[in-house]
């Protein structure tokens, strides 16, 4: 986004950076096109190459912040090892993730336990494993921790604005100032460590505000633990660092910019992370699916793919603004478009496609390598979408 000087201000989408995007999406639907020949179910097309470039550019964006990937994002071994060579570490939310982990001998120094809310058995498993930090955002879950595992090293997650993202996590997770107080207390009472701040600014934050607020009031909860006692250790960014999908979002690097200009008052002794998950995989994954079904009903044309909102594609149905690419050409028309099962949310609302599809036509959807293979299943028979590596 550029601002013009003249007042009153406006803001436009840069038209280098609108081309930028175009290109980009370009070249994923090219490296797809090469695994359309045999189509046979939904695919999820990886791209090594811009898997290990997003983890150099997300390093080279902000040299102080040591990554930590959110295995949920897309959890596939093979990406994981892509990321552990390119020196990524791990941040996980169940025991599921963490065997993937260890069963590629990640070290466990490398593995966050981010999760706020975890079971007991996710706590028991991940002490058993040797995990030393524990996200926890109320007091509740510094006994639970307590109870397996006293030595464990707690970082607090604090509440700060999700504005401007298209999946906040506010509300949901997220301890207040009186909350803050809460696990303070409670950790003394309970002699844990409580020794690190971290927040999540939203998935696909394109405010750059919430990373500076974010920092800020962990500086002020880094003060209010110093007075009790605790040694500062680490602070954590969390994730929300969005993909390009309009043109209007900023790059990583303007992120980087301005995240490593607030961490100069951050002290060297304290170890800076973040959690990116979207980030990483999403701008190296297009899916292909194919038409099953038109139907001209009342008052819409519908447009019934193979794979739906149970086959990788919920976040469709909630406005993520996906770009659809056809081979056909010719005047453009809304479709109502919807996935295979016979369920009623199973619906991705209404896209731009050619008036003129056919059943058996397949559809690109570049930008879909986070939080699609990892949230499918095959809910009446229809086959989750595959992922496959693209080298
Ligand atoms: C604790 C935590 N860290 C990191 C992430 C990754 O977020 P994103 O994919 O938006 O980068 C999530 C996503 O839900 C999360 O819950």
């Amino acid at each position: 986004m550029t601002e013009l000087a003249s007042s009153p201000k406006v803001t436009f989408i840069d038209q280098d950076r609108r081309r930028f995007v175009e290109q980009d999406l370009r070249e994923q639907v090219a490296v797809a096109a090469g695994q359309a020949q045999s189509y046979t179910v939904p695919v999820l097309v990886m791209s090594e190459q811009r898997l290990r470039d997003n983890v150099r550019r997300f390093m080279a964006a902000m040299p102080r912040v040591q990554p930590h990937f959110a295995v949920k994002a897309n959890p596939d071994s093979a990406i994981l090892t892509i990321f552990a060579e390119e020196g990524a570490c791990f941040e996980i939310a169940s025991s599921a993730e963490l065997d993937a982990l260890t069963e590629m001998n990640v070290p466990v120094e490398h593995i966050l336990y981010s999760n706020p809310i975890k079971s007991p058995k996710a706590v028991r498993d991940a002490a058993a494993a040797g995990i030393e930090w524990y996200s926890v955002d109320c007091s509740e879950e510094v006994a639970k921790i307590a109870a397996v595992d006293p030595t464990a090293k707690l970082y607090i997650r604090i509440e700060v604005s999700n504005e401007g993202s298209t999946w906040p996590l506010a509300g949901k997770f997220g301890a207040s100032a009186a909350g803050v107080d809460r696990i303070i207390e409670t950790a003394q009472r309970l002699q844990m460590n409580v020794c690190g701040v971290t927040f999540h600014v939203g998935s696909q934050c394109t405010n750059v505000n919430n990373w500076v607020e974010g920092i800020n009031s962990a500086k002020g909860i880094f003060d209010k633990l110093r007075a009790h006692g605790y040694t500062l250790e680490l602070l954590n960014l969390g994730g929300g660092y969005p993909l390009q999908l309009t043109g209007s979002e900023p790059t990583i690097e303007e992120i980087g910019a301005v995240i490593s200009e607030q961490l100069e008052s951050i002290p060297s002794t304290i170890k800076v992370v973040a959690e990116p998950g979207r980030y990483f995989v999403g701008s190296a994954g297009c899916l292909i699916t194919q038409v099953v079904g038109l139907a001209t009903r009342d008052n819409a044309r519908w447009l019934y793919l193979d794979t739906g909102f149970y086959g990788g594609l919920m976040e469709l149905a909630q406005n993520f603004p996906l770009t659809l690419v056809s081979r056909r050409t010719g005047a453009a028309e809304s479709w109502a478009m919807a996935g295979p099962t016979c369920d009623s949310i199973d619906v991705l609302g209404t896209h731009q496609l050619p008036a003129n599809m056919e059943v058996e036509d397949l559809i690109f959807m570049p930008n879909l390598g986070a939080y699609c293979t990892s949230c499918a299943c095959d809910f009446n028979g229809f086959p989750a979408p595959a992922l496959v590596m693209a080298s």
